[in-house]
């Protein structure tokens, strides 16, 4: 498999607390990666180091085989790697067409699709709203994205992490505070976004059940390390793994 991401011993202290503590990782393209671990392990922190929110202590990364450590966070989007947040983020009084237009006219003014100024901006339009109708928002368009359901923002997310047509993407939690039915919504969106985009996806999850079910890797952290990683079936049966989920069903 072709490797997209590699990080190496990578961590990130606050004060003295160490929040990441050597994380080293290697993401191949195509096999859709699941990061848990209890509250406070350091997944969303490893998201930030990796997307350029923080800069590591130490530590290196390289996406496609090029060193972006030190780069700033909208050169890694220019490079095809993408995120959704924990906490919903999004343009509130912009409207949901425009939430998906923002990253997709971002990309097209970059790799110059069209040279046409007006082109560009109908294609961009045209892809955007095909972005909608996939994440079924397609008759939402023009409704103040502070508007949607906790639900509907959710899905808005998802549809702005790939509006970029990222390599990479991570989501952080992307079915947080949903009912049972809107999550299996969006993580049945994240398998086809998966299967049919050349996106590869990493995500952060808690529900046990749509972990196993959805990913191809998963990688346990604990602590600011990684504990265990491996296909679902040999972490299911990881005894390390099972001593931090005590009594939780995997
Ligand atoms: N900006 C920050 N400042 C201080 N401490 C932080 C910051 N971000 C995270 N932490 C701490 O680092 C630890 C790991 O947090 P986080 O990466 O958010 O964990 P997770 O996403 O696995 O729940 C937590 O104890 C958290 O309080
Ligand atoms: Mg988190």
């Amino acid at each position: 498999m072709t490797e997209l991401l590699r990080i190496e011993r990578a961590a990130k202290r606050f004060g003295e607390f160490v929040a990441v503590d050597g994380v080293t990782l290697t993401l191949p393209a195509g096999r859709l990666t699941a990061i848990i671990g209890p509250n406070g392990a350091g997944k969303t922190t490893l998201i930030n180091l990796v997307t350029g929110a923080f800069l590591p202590d130490s530590g290196v990364m390289h996406f496609k085989s090029e060193a972006i450590t030190h780069l700033a966070a909208h050169q890694r989007v220019h490079r095809g790697l993408s995120r959704s947040f924990q906490i919903i983020n999004i343009f509130a009084r912009l409207s949901v067409l425009e939430n998906i237009l923002i990253p997709v006219l971002s990309r097209r003014r970059r790799t110059a699709v069209s040279f046409h100024v007006a082109q560009r901006e109908t294609d961009a339009i045209a892809e955007a709203r095909q972005i909608l109708r996939e994440i079924g928002l397609g008759g939402k368009e023009n409704v103040p994205a502070g508007a949607l359901s906790h639900g509907d923002q959710r899905l808005l997310e998802l549809g702005i992490a790939v509006g970029p047509a990222p390599e990479l993407c991570f989501l952080d939690e992307p079915s947080s505070g949903l009912t049972p039915v809107e999550r299996s919504t969006v993580l049945e969106l994240i398998r086809k976004f998966s299967a049919e985009r050349r996106t590869t996806f990493v995500i952060v999850e808690h529900d046990m059940d749509v972990v196993f079910s959805l990913a191809d890797w998963i990688v346990v952290m604990n602590r600011g390390q990684v504990l265990a990683e491996g296909p679902p079936a040999e972490i299911r049966e990881n005894r390390a793994v099972r001593e931090v989920y005590l009594g939780e069903d995997l």
